[in-house]
């Protein structure tokens, strides 16, 4: 099984990334919290922070991207080619209102003639490999059926789905009975995401979807630090211990990139 580290926005920055997996890891690939591509040709400072190699020392790093116009889309994933990655994420998946109210995360699901455009475009002309993580629509889970027959048509590197509509935001329960529906139907590498906080409910996801070898975990791993590691069946001893030098190591690591003046709080 493959765990994936989710992008958690103000939380899992380089900084803690870094942290996290010298006292953890057990992670296959961590995504960054989505870069705003906008119409302007430099990315902002935290966004270049978070993102340079020089800054990050775990093994595969993905960055995210959110945007619903190609041409910035592809400006941003241009620096990211010259940087050295090989693959971003596109996000479908941001419920927030203010993300929402711009048409774009999950937001970009409600508009399916312009989601259509607008990926044929960025896997026309993208060098590289393009993943996605989306929610299955706005307000209905049955949106996800003609979402899912777009996605079909591009080669998408992975489909990360987080199975809950946006006006759900984090309430309810993710929709298992749409992820099946996604797993007969949709032709490329899946990846499921929500709510595993426990090796039970990863069981539970795994029991019921054995053909899916990824998962991502966000929440999860922030209250249970050593989750990933339990489910591949290393078990961390010495919790107590390790979880304490760990918090400490978080606190000295923010402490210090504070003092170089990088103000990485705000991401
Ligand atoms: C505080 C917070 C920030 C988040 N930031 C992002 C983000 O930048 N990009 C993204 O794709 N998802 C983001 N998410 C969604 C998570 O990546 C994940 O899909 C969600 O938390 C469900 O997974 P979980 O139940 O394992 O936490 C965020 C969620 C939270 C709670």
């Amino acid at each position: 099984m493959q765990v994936y580290f989710a992008p958690l926005e103000s939380i899992t920055g380089y900084v803690f990334r870094n942290v996290y997996e010298t006292y953890y890891g057990g992670i296959d690939r961590y995504f960054t919290p989505f870069i705003t591509a906008t119409d302007s040709r430099r990315l902002r400072n935290k966004e270049m922070r978070d993102i340079l190699p020089d800054n990050n020392s775990v093994g595969c790093l993905i960055p995210q991207i959110m945007s619903n116009r190609a041409e910035e889309f592809l400006r941003v994933a241009d620096q990211m080619a010259e940087l050295g990655y090989d693959t971003v994420n596109l996000n479908l998946g941001c419920p927030a209102r203010t993300v929402v109210s711009k048409g774009k995360g999950s937001g970009f699901l409600a508009r399916t003639v312009a989601l259509d455009r607008f990926l044929r475009e960025i896997y026309e002309k993208c060098p590289l490999k393009i993943s996605i993580k989306t929610r299955l629509g706005v307000d209905d889970p049955e949106e996800f059926l003609e979402i899912i027959d777009i996605y079909n048509q591009y080669p998408v590197e992975e489909l990360i789905i987080h199975p809950r509509v946006q006006k759900d935001y984090y309430k309810n329960t993710p929709n298992l009975d749409m992820f099946a529906e996604a797993v007969k139907r949709c032709r490329m590498p899946l990846c499921y995401n929500g709510d595993i906080c426990s090796v039970e409910d990863y069981e539970r996801i795994h029991t019921r979807f054995p053909e899916v070898s990824r998962i991502m975990i966000g929440r999860g791993l922030l209250t249970h630090p050593g989750l990933a590691l339990a489910i591949k069946g290393e078990p961390v001893t010495g919790d107590i211990t390790r979880i304490g030098k760990y918090a400490d190591a978080v606190c000295r690591a923010y402490c210090e990139a504070y003092d170089r003046g990088s103000r990485c709080f705000s991401r």
